[in-house]
């Protein structure tokens, strides 16, 4: 099957990986409902067509936290990213930075940072915080030895939302050797992934968290492990001791209120990223469309704000942008991509969003990424 979209991907991932590795990435919590808004509310902002303005020369430049990015779009954090591909996730960066656009690495990634840092050109990483406040200083000075970019501080995760495909397939609640066997029965049965991940790709461990994992950073009940590891007494507070501990630019992710986002820009942060993690939490809440235009209005002008949450093309990313985003997120986009066809596969979905943004654009009639507004669309 040769691809020409994302959806193209997404089939070609469903082929490759074997069943608690698809299902992981393409699941949401619950009955999906959040999921699927999040697709379907973008779609229905419809763009709006001018015509007979020059667009000859379309664009696409803007900055991202002080650095010019080819596109405001970067690559989300994805955990687990390193099981669709081998060195998944140092594949990614590689496309990233040939498409001159940052890619962020996921605490739960596993390409350690500094194995992932040469690849990237761009890197941002994001933190997830776990109990263990020794070991969250020893990451974050990681990351800044390895001169990251931006820390994302992913903020919508004190406890994980039932996910039930994971279930289903295997991946979540089978520690023992009944789910060791099912994965690795699975896995049998995609021998192209196998060979290339399970085999070449070793070693399959979280690569970040291996100093507090107590030598379990393998995948074994890897949900069961962040539901007793990471911190559900976050406050405000702590943003505090993060921002004490990580002197660079510091952005939080998850924010879908609001209410939140103004206490967000109360503190010293350099932006938010409104989202609700893909429809992979709480289920039901609104979509990153939806929370999207408010919170851009509220704390547009004080912070970057970010977007993500169903953007499966060009055309999502302009609609974001017109909703008031200053750059845009791509989280299952790239995840199918590269299990599909590793970092080819990535650089390709990178380019078609490319082409589909400047078509979007110019029939549209914006020809710089500052003149895409809230009046190019409409909002059904
Ligand atoms: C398989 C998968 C794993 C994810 N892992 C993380 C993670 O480790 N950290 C994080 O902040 N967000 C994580 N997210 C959420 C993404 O960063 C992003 O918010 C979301 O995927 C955007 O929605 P989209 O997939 O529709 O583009 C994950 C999403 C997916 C699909």
């Amino acid at each position: 099957m040769i691809a020409a979209s994302i959806s193209d991907y997404r089939e070609l991932a469903r082929r490759r990986l074997p069943p608690f590795l698809f299902e992981y990435i393409d699941g949401g919590s619950y009955a999906e409902l959040t999921l699927r808004r999040n697709i379907e509310d973008l779609q229905a902002v419809a763009l709006r067509q001018r015509v007979l303005r020059d667009v000859s020369a379309v664009d696409l430049s803007a900055d991202l936290f002080g650095v010019r990015c080819a596109m405001p779009v970067a690559l989300a954090p994805v955990g687990l990213a390193g099981m669709n591909a081998r060195r998944g996730e140092v594949q990614a960066a590689r496309a990233a930075s040939a498409a001159d656009v940052p890619f962020c690495l996921s605490t739960v990634s596993l390409c350690p940072i500094a194995e992932v840092r040469p690849a990237a050109r761009n890197l941002w990483f994001q933190l997830y915080m776990v109990r263990d406040r020794g070991f969250m200083r020893s990451l974050l000075a990681a990351a800044a030895a390895a001169g990251v970019d931006v820390l994302l501080f992913t903020v919508d995760l004190p406890m994980p939302g039932a996910r039930y495909r994971d279930f289903r397939s295997g991946l979540a609640g089978a520690a023992g050797p009944a789910g060791q066997l099912r994965r690795a029965w699975q896995a049998a049965c995609h021998p192209s992934w196998a060979y290339d991940v399970a085999i070449r790709g070793k070693p399959l461990t979280l690569g970040n968290m291996t100093a507090t994992m107590a030598g379990k950073s393998g995948l074994q009940d890897y949900l069961g492990w962040i539901t007793r590891n990471f911190d559900p007494s976050l406050t405000w507070d702590d943003l505090a001791w993060v921002r004490q501990h990580w002197p660079g630019k510091l952005v939080i992710k998850g924010i879908l209120d609001p209410e939140d986002a103004r206490q967000a820009a109360a503190h010293t942060v350099d932006g938010i990223v409104v989202s609700n993690h893909g429809g992979r939490q709480l289920d039901g809440v609104i979509s990153g469309a939806r929370a999207l235009p408010p919170i851009a209005d509220l704390v547009g002008d004080q912070l970057a704000v970010l977007a993500d949450g169903g953007v499966r093309s060009g055309l999502d990313v302009v609609r974001m942008l017109a909703l008031g985003a200053h750059g845009v997120l791509i989280g299952r986009a790239w995840a199918y991509a590269l299990a599909g066809a590793g970092e080819a596969g990535v650089s390709h979905v990178l380019a078609l969003i490319r082409a589909e943004m400047s078509i979007a654009m110019a029939l549209t009639g914006a020809t710089r990424v500052a003149e895409i507004r809230r009046g190019n669309v409409q909002l059904m």
